[in-house]
């Protein structure tokens, strides 16, 4: 989604910009732009629709130079995706350029009153009243960072907003209000780099600091003020550490591709130092040690996206395994119906992203009530890692195809994990033996469906020009079957829907015939039988039957059109192997079609709106 980049330096700062949006692309967005003040202290913008290529087309054609700027991708809210609406918007005498990450939910009123003062709009973006309000308080008289501050009071919403003026040649001005995604200021010698996103800061910068909600500052190359409620604040400048990682597609085509195949060695990894395969035993203590959990009655999960499917499928693994009540919901949901949260409720938000805008705001609300909560998150230095003091890190290094694969598969184990480890906690009683030796097993059984992906690739293109399609699972595979279908219509663009096949018959059946295709996911154990059932079902309103199963030799050939098998576990864990095989399934589908499987249409990475 948005992302935001500013840079001040001695020398050019042009091509630190760009640097800096080529590595907010994975995020997901539809427009590019940048603002410079130049050696003449003019303000210089050059915007653009489509993608950073289109952006460059432009830019190498009119180049824009100055040591100071400020970059934004645009994922569009307020209006479409055109070379106006692209950030830097500017105020109406063209002397003000804002980029903004968030959404104003009072813009309407600005505007209005601002077009009785006799401002012009020009865009149809809601960022617009903000160049305009700054710019209405300035002419009135009051400072620029007065003006900010006023405008940050004003403003109803969420908003992470960089500003530049050509009154104040010099600086780089901003603010932060709710969750909008982070705003994190970075410095090595004289260069000043400000980004949304850690990634995209840590490259240029020795140490950094945040902006908290209600912040503002300025920044010059030689000094950093930041101010709340007109009083300045002191931060403590934090290191940065460690190497950069470099990210390529190495020899894959996508990096989806290259994702799904990093699995087993991500599924590796999240067992190190957290599991120990002689004593039968997982301890969390590196990632939550902080946290008394032995009064823990209740568990409430809370995610979106395939992070809200890996709540769903975690809930049933807590509940099951470790025998606590447990339940999930989407965070956009939980945030805003009042939940009610008994005591000794442990809360974990799930974000892939550590950005998503509503899992920031419910993962807040459950802060100020001061109830437990530990994240889930692939995002070091993230806001919900901020928010909630104890986070279980994925280990699944970034993740640059805009939906999820190795991420998830990363939850999954951590939630897992999480039940065996609150099952010793509780004193339940689980089949050791089984579970840890399956567990090891685990990454070469992922690797057996990796190393074999023919069978899926050439299924997904005998399906892929269908318009619909049915997903269908019981019990730890109705996640699974949910994940699939959203898969399926987030990267191939067709209709899917994931179902609890029990509750097939009580309208999705109607849609079955010859066209409709239904993809089942059927393994060994105590949903066998019942998904059986269900599945003949479909076979008499003839309707296509692709199944997936860990026991192939169960199954009747005569009543499935398609079969894709993966190598049998406990039931339980199943959804390790099935989750690689509906993510290749809906890849490959997407491959056929011809679509852009690293960034979809429409889609973000990073959900900063609510
Ligand atoms: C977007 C992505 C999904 C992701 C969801 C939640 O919609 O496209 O792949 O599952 O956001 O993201 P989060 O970062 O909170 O896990």
């Amino acid at each position: 989604m948005c992302g935001i980049v500013g840079k001040i330096s001695l020398n050019p700062v042009n091509n630190l910009i760009i640097d800096g949006l080529k590595k907010l692309e994975y995020r997901g967005y539809d427009s590019v732009g940048m603002a410079i003040i130049n050696s003449n202290n003019k303000l210089k913008t050059l915007k653009s629709a489509g993608k950073i290529k289109d952006f460059l087309i432009k830019y190498n054609s009119n180049k824009i130079e100055g040591n100071i700027g400020i970059g934004h991708t645009r994922w569009a809210t307020h209006g479409i995706p055109s070379d106006l609406n692209a950030h830097p918007i500017l105020d109406y005498n063209e002397k003000i350029a804002v980029v903004h990450n968030g959404i104003i939910e009072n813009y309407l009123d600005i505007k209005n009153s601002l077009i009785e003062e006799g401002y012009l709009f020009q865009t149809d973006t809601d960022t617009e009243c903000i160049s305009n309000l700054i710019s209405f308080y300035t002419r009135n008289g009051n400072s620029i960072m007065n003006s900010i501050k006023l405008t940050l009071d004003k403003i109803i919403g969420h908003a992470a907003v960089l500003v530049i003026d050509e009154e104040s040649p010099d600086k780089i001005f901003g603010f932060k209000k709710g969750f909008a995604g982070s705003l994190l200021i970075g410095k090595k010698n004289k260069e000043i780099s400000i980004a949304s996103d850690f990634d995209t800061l840590k490259t240029n910068s020795d140490e950094y600091i945040v902006l908290e909600d209600y912040e503002y500052f300025y920044a010059s190359k030689d000094k950093i003020e930041i101010f709340k409620q007109n009083k300045p604040r002191t931060k403590t400048w934090m290191k940065i550490k460690g190497d950069t990682e470099i990210v390529s597609k190495e020899n894959y085509k996508y990096f989806m591709e290259k994702e799904i195949h990093e699995q087993s060695a991500v599924f590796l990894r999240n067992l190190q130092g957290r599991v120990d395969f002689n004593e039968k035993s997982i301890d969390f203590t590196d990632d939550f040690s902080k946290l008394k959990l032995e009064k823990i009655e209740r568990i409430h999960l809370i995610g979106m996206g395939s992070s809200y499917y890996a709540c769903m499928l975690g809930s049933y693994w807590l509940e099951k395994i470790s025998k606590i009540p447990t339940q999930f919901s989407t965070s956009s949901e939980f945030r805003y119906r009042s939940p009610v949260i008994e005591n000794n409720t442990l809360i974990i938000p799930v974000s892939q992203s550590g950005e998503t805008a509503d899992t920031l705001s419910a993962s807040n609300l459950v802060k100020e009530l001061n109830i437990s909560q530990i994240a889930i998150t692939n995002s070091i230095n993230s806001e919900l890692e901020r928010i909630t003091n104890n986070t279980i890190m994925m280990r699944a290094n970034t993740e640059i195809a805009v939906a999820s694969t190795k991420t998830f598969m990363a939850t999954i184990e951590i939630l897992f994990m999480l039940s065996i480890y609150f099952a010793k906690l509780k004193n339940v009683n689980i089949e050791k033996n089984i579970i840890f030796e399956e567990l090891k097993i685990i990454p070469s059984y992922i690797d057996n469906i990796l190393g074999n992906v023919s069978e899926i690739s050439k299924l997904a293109k005998k399906y892929s020009i269908n318009d619909n399609f049915l997903f269908l699972g019981r019990g730890q595979n109705l996640p699974i079957a949910m994940e699939g279908a959203l898969k399926l219509k987030e990267l191939s663009y067709i209709h899917a829907e994931g179902y609890p096949a029990g509750e097939m018959k009580h309208g999705p059946i109607a849609l079955i015939d010859e066209n409709m295709p239904v993809f089942n996911i059927v393994t060994e154990g105590q949903y066998f039988n019942k998904m059986i059932s269900n599945i003949r079902e479909i076979g008499s309103r003839n309707g296509k039957i692709i199944v997936l199963t860990n026991c192939p030799d169960k199954l009747d050939p005569s009543w499935y059109t398609d079969i894709i098998s993966f190598d049998r576990t406990n039931d339980l864990l199943s959804p390790f192997l099935s989750t690689v095989c509906v993510q290749l399934f809906s890849m490959y589908t997407a491959i056929s079609r011809k679509l852009d499987i690293d960034q979809p249409r429409n889609l973000a990475k990073s959900v900063t709106v609510e």
